[in-house]
């Protein structure tokens, strides 16, 4: 595996070194113990008379540390395809209190609707945008098309949506679901980067970069399902949804879902060494310590640890797991941390970088919960790294 010449020893005792002079307590024991210290849920299904269903739950700090959630609200059904709204919820606490559902796209009734989709987050210009599709099952609407949304106000206000289509030429492209990146380091450091998938026959992982903060946008690395363009049997290569991170050596690896069960039911992992312009066949690896049962997944770097959080089980979307590693991915520890032992989906973690200790020892993640179906609700868990100490 690529993944050797990696960094560990050295981040791993940078970290240790920059941690014991931050927080002495936390050092003498490096080891997590994350545990859930709140949690609640941000859209319940069925209750409101707007919506018929809330999935595909996305979650991002701002630049100025305030975190935003979004979700699909599904007007009429739980089906992928039919009208939506994008709803999201703001919180300028850490995820104590959250602002009401505002709905800041609406993609009319009579359509196949949207599909989230992916926020990145411009630090240098500090904007967030919003990444998502129209169209993308073309059941009634035609072509599918790439769309953003903007905001400059730290989430209290979002611009008209905008067609990337025009600039990345008409492609089904469905965003995510999760967060694109921006590149903090070397190579295209400010890079912002957006990873999705394809439709189903001419599936695979796509990703489109933007070097200029989101006004122009063009096609970077294309892993290609295996027939491309061609109708998928069980167990042919099906990369799908995906969530991208920037490794601190300026690498992008990209935690993909196994579509149809190639090789494994398990997590596909490539990497992008020039800034999302190509994901070598070289570096791609089938992470078998992943087990999945084909879902979009959580997965977010911070301080040279990996997190992943997925619905642990190779059949069925429950036993949602928070998964850490301390090997950038060659092992996972063994002490998970299950976050809801049932129903559960799709999910997707955040964590600020502000370098405050408080910031340092928490991560938040969303996903998909439900006592019978996974599709009841969605919740928000804020958890602590370091609860036993
Ligand atoms: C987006 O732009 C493409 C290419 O110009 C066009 O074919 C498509 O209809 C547009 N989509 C929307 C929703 O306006
Ligand atoms: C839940 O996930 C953990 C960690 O992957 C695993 O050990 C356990 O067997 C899973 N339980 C079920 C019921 O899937």
């Amino acid at each position: 595996m690529g993944f050797e010449r990696e960094l560990t020893p050295k981040i791993g005792s940078i970290l240790v070194a920059a941690l014991s002079l931050l927080f002495p307590a936390v050092i003498c024991a490096v080891k997590l113990e994350p545990l859930v210290i709140d949690e609640q849920l941000l859209w319940v299904s069925g209750v409101d008379g707007e919506v018929d269903t809330y999935r595909v739950p996305v979650i991002t700090f701002t630049p100025t540390g305030s975190l935003l959630a979004f979700a699909e609200g599904r007007k009429s059904s739980s089906s992928d395809i039919g009208a939506k709204f994008i709803a999201m919820r703001r919180s300028t606490d850490k995820g104590s209190t959250w602002s009401p559902t505002s709905f800041i796209v609406d993609d009319g009734l009579v359509s196949d609707g949207l599909n989230l989709g992916a926020v990145v987050v411009d630090q240098e210009v500090g904007s967030v945008i919003l990444v998502y599709a129209v169209c993308f099952h073309q059941y009634i609407c035609n072509p599918a098309s790439t769309m953003m949304v903007e905001s400059k106000d730290d989430g209290l206000s979002w611009s008209l949506p905008r067609n990337l289509s025009v600039q990345l030429g008409v492609k089904n492209f469905a965003p995510g679901p999760g967060s694109g990146i921006q590149k903090r380091y070397e190579p295209n450091q400010g890079r912002l980067v957006v990873c999705g998938h394809g439709t189903l026959e001419g599936d695979g992982v796509f990703c489109i970069l933007s070097d200029d903060h989101g006004h122009t946008w063009f096609n970077g690395a294309a892993l290609k399902s295996i027939p491309y363009n061609q109708k998928k049997k069980p167990l042919d290569f099906n990369p799908d949804e995906c969530q991208p991170f920037e490794m601190p050596d300026g690498s992008i690896v990209i935690n993909v879902r196994n579509q149809n069960n190639y090789h494994c039911r398990c997590r596909v992992v490539v990497r992008s060494w020039d800034g999302g312009m190509s994901l070598p066949i070289d570096d791609l690896y089938f992470d078998y310590e992943l087990v999945d049962p084909a879902v979009a997944a959580g997965a977010f770097q911070k301080e040279g640890l990996l997190y992943f959080t997925n619905p642990s089980n190779a059949q069925k979307r429950i036993n949602l797991t928070l998964r850490w590693s301390e090997t950038n991915g060659l092992s996972w520890e063994k002490n998970a941390l299950q976050i809801w032992p049932g129903a559960s989906g799709y999910s997707c973690i955040t964590s600020l970088d502000s370098g405050s200790a408080d910031d340092r020892k928490h991560i938040f993640v969303i996903y998909e919960k439900g006592h019978k179906d996974y599709d009841e609700t969605i919740s928000f868990a804020k958890i602590h790294l370091y609860a036993g100490h």
